[in-house]
C-alpha cells in the first residue's frame, strides 16, 4: 500500500469514527431544541388565544350582552371566539391544533375524547402542575401535545356555568339545560389542548443534521484535498525522484545529475545526505579504478 493510499484510509477512517460518534449527541441536542422552538411556538399560541378570550369578554361582550338577552350569540362567547380565530389560523398552519376540550362542556363539540380525558384528569390531580407536556402516539404518527389547565378563577364565569336558571335564557335555549353546568370556583373544567405532528420536529431534526455533516465532510475534504497537494510536493514526489536517481547510480550510471531539495525539512537533509553519499561513492569508485 503507498505512502498517499495509507494517509489517506487512516484519516478518514478516523473521520468516519469521529463523525459517528459526534453524530449521535448532535441528534440529541438538535432533538432537545427543535422540542424548546416547538414548545414556545405553542406558548405564542396559547398567549394569542387568551388575548382573544379577554378581548372578546372585555370588549365584545359588553357591546353585544343587551342583545344576547334576546338572542343568545356565540361570538360573545371566549371560548367560542378564541376557537374560530384559531380555526382561521389552521388555514395558514393547519398541522397545529387547538382545542378548549371539557368534561362537561357546553358545546357538545367541546367534549373531552378519551386522550383529552385523560390529560384533563392529570390536571385536575394535582393543581400545581401549569401544564402536561407529553409526546402523544396516534395512527397518524407521533403528536407533541401541551396541555394547559382550564380552571375557573372568576366568579363571572359561574353566572353561565353553574346553574341553567342562574345563565341567560336565551343561552339555554339555545344550548340546553344539561350541559355545560355545575362547574365550581377553582375547579380545572378542562384544558386548553395544543398539538403538532412530531414529524414537523423530525424534518427539522434531519435538516439540521444534514446541514452538520454536509458542513463537516465538506471541511474535511478540503482538508484531505491540501493534504495530498501537500504530501505529495513535499514527500512523495521528492522521494520518488530520489529513489530513481538512487536505482540509476546503483546500476552504474554516473551521468545521473546531483539531486536537488533546497530547504530545511527532512527531505532536503535527505538529499544532502543523498548526494554526500553518492560522491563518495564516486570517489571510491574512481579509486578502485585507478
Ligand atoms: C355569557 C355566558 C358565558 C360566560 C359569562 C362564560 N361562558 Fe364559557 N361558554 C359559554 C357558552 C355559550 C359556551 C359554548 C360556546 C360554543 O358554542 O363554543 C362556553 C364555552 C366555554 C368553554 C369551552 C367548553 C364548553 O363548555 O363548550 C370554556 C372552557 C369556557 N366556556 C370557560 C369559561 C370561563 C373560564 C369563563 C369565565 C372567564 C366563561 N366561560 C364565561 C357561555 C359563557
Amino acid at each position: 500500500m503507498g505512502l498517499r493510499l495509507k494517509f489517506n484510509v487512516v484519516l478518514i477512517v478516523c473521520y468516519l469514527l469521529g463523525l459517528g460518534v459526534s453524530v449521535v449527541p448532535f441528534y440529541y441536542i438538535s432533538r432537545q431544541e427543535v422540542i424548546e422552538q416547538l414548545q414556545s411556538q405553542i406558548a405564542v399560541l396559547r398567549a394569542q388565544a387568551l388575548s382573544i378570550r379577554k378581548y372578546t369578554s372585555e370588549e365584545v361582550q359588553p357591546l353585544l350582552a343587551d342583545f344576547s338577552s334576546v338572542q343568545f350569540l356565540p361570538q360573545t362567547v371566549p371560548s367560542f371566539s378564541a376557537q374560530t380565530a384559531f380555526r382561521n389560523f389552521r388555514e395558514y398552519y393547519p398541522e397545529f391544533f387547538y382545542k378548549e376540550a371539557a368534561l362537561n362542556p357546553t358545546n357538545p363539540a367541546d367534549l373531552a375524547e378519551e386522550w383529552e380525558r385523560e390529560l384533563i384528569e392529570t390536571l385536575r390531580a394535582d393543581p400545581s402542575l401549569t401544564r402536561d407536556v407529553r409526546i402523544r402516539e396516534t395512527e397518524r404518527g407521533d403528536h407533541y401535545t401541551v396541555a394547559y389547565p382550564l380552571t375557573i378563577r372568576s366568579e363571572s364565569c359561574l353566572e353561565c356555568h353553574s346553574t341553567p336558571d342562574r345563565a341567560p335564557a336565551s343561552m339555554v335555549a339555545l344550548y340546553g339545560p344539561k350541559n355545560g353546568f355545575g362547574w365550581q370556583l377553582n375547579e380545572t373544567i378542562g384544558a386548553q389542548i395544543f398539538s403538532v405532528p412530531m414529524s414537523i420536529a423530525e424534518e427539522r431534526i434531519w435538516r439540521n443534521l444534514a446541514l452538520f455533516v454536509g458542513t463537516a465532510s465538506a471541511i474535511f475534504f478540503v482538508l484531505l484535498l491540501l493534504l495530498n497537494i501537500l504530501l505529495n510536493r513535499l514527500v512523495i514526489s521528492p522521494v520518488l525522484r530520489m529513489a530513481k536517481a538512487a536505482e540509476a547510480v546503483s546500476m552504474g550510471d554516473t551521468s545521473v545529475p546531483e539531486f536537488e531539495h533546497t530547504g530545511k525539512d527532512e527531505i532536503a537533509s535527505l538529499s544532502r545526505s543523498f548526494n554526500r553519499m553518492r560522491r563518495s561513492l564516486d570517489s571510491a569508485m574512481k579509486m578502485l579504478e585507478a
